[in-house]
């Protein structure tokens, strides 16, 4: 399938985008380059473009032949959308809007989107499931679920199709070593705890030491990108015009923040410096998936649900490229 992906060149997207090549489809990025890296795709499919504009969205549907959109374009930190709700309405949902116009002028009707866990209500008993209750907590969750909303009503009306994948914590790095999670402001646990385990960070900060949980740091659930990757797969498959599907992507286990550092601790072979401080406005202390519903209806089967698994992915990746995609490619750039 020739499928276009916005944000194809971030974590997560290129994560997909190379495992679409390996398993047969023909997919592009598009990617403004914001946070993602050039050297993330793989041969020539990068087209770099912002989601502000329809038409360069519907030239690279048009120039590819795209028959189906994953949309992984988004802003995506939960204090950023605390402080600047603008930028994320206009890059979450007016984007999106762009990208379903798009899609409309140029006849494409299946679209997969990337949601969150940050849609649902964290007062819902854990695991999750799709049916919990829908009350996000913050401006990045509201406008991820504002663009779910939106992405239903164009269905409805204009004959589309869609699935909306909600993931968890995305984690882990290719299992070869040669791609992994690099951005340009990091605010995502395994990353900070390895650039703290390599100098590039003094230490890793855990916010909450008195949660409800085994060791009273926060529960998570981390799901390395090659699963995320499969589902994406095993989604876009069976999509069709038409459809409206809802699937949570997790383990359906959690982690504390403290075993994971213990399992970066493992893969790295040393402690790495931590300070326990306080809450973290917005955060739950305990954030698990059901993935039922994507097992039984598609036949999702993760192959690296071992926290230390993903770990260990996460260090290989590090280790061999402590400057990210700059430590391969030679370029500066300015990491924070
Ligand atoms: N990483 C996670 O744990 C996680 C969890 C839940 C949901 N998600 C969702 O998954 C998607 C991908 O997340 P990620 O972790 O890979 O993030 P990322 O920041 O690595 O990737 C996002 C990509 O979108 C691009 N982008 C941002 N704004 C753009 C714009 N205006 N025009 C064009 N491109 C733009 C960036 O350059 C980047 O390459 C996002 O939609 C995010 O909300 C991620």
């Amino acid at each position: 399938m020739r499928i276009l992906l916005t944000g194809g060149a971030g974590y997560v997207g290129s994560a997909c985008l190379r495992w679409l090549i390996k398993n047969g489809h023909e997919p592009v990025a598009y990617d403004n380059l914001s946070e993602g890296n050039a050297a993330a795709v793989p041969g020539e499919r990068l087209v770099v473009g912002d989601l502000e504009n329809r038409e360069a969205i519907a030239e690279a549907l048009r120039s590819h032949g795209a028959e189906a959109v994953m949309h992984f374009a988004a802003v995506a930190s939960v204090p950023d959308s605390i402080a600047d709700p603008d930028t994320y309405w206009k890059v979450n949902v007016v984007g999106t809007k762009n990208v379903l116009d798009a899609m409309r002028d140029c006849g494409v009707r299946t679209l997969l989107f990337s949601s969150t866990a940050a849609t649902y209500s964290f007062d819902n008993p854990m695991p999750l499931t799709e049916d919990a209750a829908l009350v996000p907590q913050v401006p990045y969750g509201t406008t991820k679920l504002a663009a779910e909303r939106l992405i239903a009503d164009y269905a409805r009306a204009y004959e589309m199709g869609y699935t909306f994948l909600r993931y968890f914590n995305a984690s882990g790095a290719d299992p070869d070593g040669e791609y992994g999670e690099d951005r340009r402001s990091e605010s995502h646990l395994i990353p900070l705890i390895l650039y703290a385990a390599t100098g590039r960070r003094d230490k890793v900060l855990v916010f909450g030491g008195d949660w409800d949980t085994r060791d009273g740091s926060c529960v998570r659930d981390f799901v390395h990108t090659d699963d995320l990757a499969q589902a994406h797969q095993l989604a876009i498959e069976s999509l069709e015009p038409g459809m409206g599907r809802v699937y949570n992507v997790g383990n359906g286990a959690g982690h504390t923040v403290l075993e994971v550092l213990r399992a970066c601790e493992e893969a790295v072979g040393r402690s790495v410096p931590h300070e326990i401080v306080e809450r973290r406005p917005g955060d739950p202390g305990v954030l698990i998936a059901s993935p039922e519903r994507l097992k039984s209806e598609l036949g999702w089967q993760p192959r690296h649900d071992d926290i230390r698994d993903i770990a260990s992915t996460a260090w290989q990746w590090t280790n061999r490229y402590p400057k990210g995609y700059a430590s391969k490619t030679g370029d500066s750039r300015s990491m924070s």
